[in-house]
């Protein structure tokens, strides 16, 4: 089912989450290629963007294929978070630009008072929201967790402020930051905060195939449902998810011949984007995200770690794969 972010018209429900590391070009290709209706990319600093880091501008790089996308900016700070709202709004060609405000991680959330740590003050985010908000003409969404911690679960009065402010839609990451990953995510706040406001509702965490996220959807009143860690290794979820929600069938796991040509065409691509030597350090990472649950490739995740040219990589799991069809 469409869905409207501003004017745009988001074409179904399924959203690939910002994942620092992870969802860059290729990545989200692979996961429009299956279906997702969104596609977020990795959060950029502001002060990174605007002190001219040629690394924070490289993480801009988007294709037109990869459209709708969203791009994330995180900081605290109100004249740099706007400028590089600005920056993002004149130079990149997402569609919508994406305000962090869940990031848990210390150097985020503590070191730079940003991420999960706005949750700690709803007049700043108001503030932040509305300059950029005035300042951008792309739809300005943001991104939240449910509070700070159990005892300070703030996401109604939250959303409510950022509605006021200007944005064009939320998502809610249903844990708190003290939460950090582990735990559940909390459905009854995703469904308090649609409840609330009157702009789309993105909900999002532990949504792990068709049943969860049409669970999500149900039980929350949700607009769309975001998924992080489900499409790790795993670009078919998109593709299974929309099956899932249109019928209720489950389509059956890709083959291991589907997940060997997908592993090779991943490196190809971040090999591409980021050269040889980046691409299969990336790779370590991905290479047993896509081996979850394949029975005897334990050796194939060690020689993964230790890979470090493409062709080394594509030996290792081009033999596993003959050897296990
Ligand atoms: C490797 C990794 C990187 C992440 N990077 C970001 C990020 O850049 N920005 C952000 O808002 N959230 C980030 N997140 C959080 C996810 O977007 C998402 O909110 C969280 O994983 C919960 O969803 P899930 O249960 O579907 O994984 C990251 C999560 C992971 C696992």
């Amino acid at each position: 089912m469409a869905f409207k972010i501003g004017n745009l018209t988001i074409e179904n429900q399924i959203i690939l989450a910002p994942m620092a590391g992870v969802s860059n070009s290729p990545f989200r290709i692979l996961t429009r290629q299956y279906g997702a209706g969104l596609v977020f990319a990795e959060m950029v600093s502001d002060k990174g963007l605007l002190y001219e880091n040629d690394k924070t501008k490289k993480l801009l790089y988007m294709t037109d294929i990869e459209k709708p996308m969203a791009q994330q900016i995180f900081g605290s700070d109100l004249i740099t978070m706007v400028k590089a709202a600005k920056y993002i709004d004149e130079h990149s060609n997402c569609d919508i630009i994406d305000i962090n405000m869940g990031c848990p991680v210390p150097k985020v959330a503590i070191k730079a008072q940003a991420g999960a740590s706005l949750m700690k003050n709803p007049d700043l985010i108001y503030h932040i929201v509305n300059e950029i908000v005035k300042t951008v003409s792309k739809p300005v969404t943001v991104k939240i967790r449910s509070g700070w911690d159990h005892q300070s679960i703030n996401a109604v009065d939250v959303a409510k402020r950022i509605e006021q402010a200007g944005a064009s839609a939320i998502t809610v990451h249903a844990r708190t930051r003290s939460q950090g990953y582990g735990g559940h995510a909390d459905l009854d706040v995703i469904k308090a905060v649609k409840q609330a406001v009157n702009i789309p509702v993105i909900g999002n965490g532990d949504v792990t195939d068709g049943p969860s996220a049409k669970h999500m959807l149900d039980y929350t009143g949700c607009d769309a449902v975001m998924i992080g860690r489900g499409a790790l290794g795993n670009p078919w979820i998109f593709r299974e998810i929309h099956q899932y929600l249109k019928d209720g069938t489950i389509i059956p796991r890709p083959t291991h011949q589907e997940i060997q040509e997908m592993m090779l065409k991943h490196l190809d691509s971040l090999v591409e984007l980021k050269g040889e030597h980046v691409a299969v350090l990336e790779m370590r990472s991905h290479g047993p995200w896509y081996l979850k649950g394949i029975d005897h490739a334990s050796e194939l995740r060690k020689q993964l770690s230790t890979a470090r040219t493409k062709e080394e990589f594509k030996v290792y799991v081009e033999a596993f794969f003959n050897a296990h069809p």
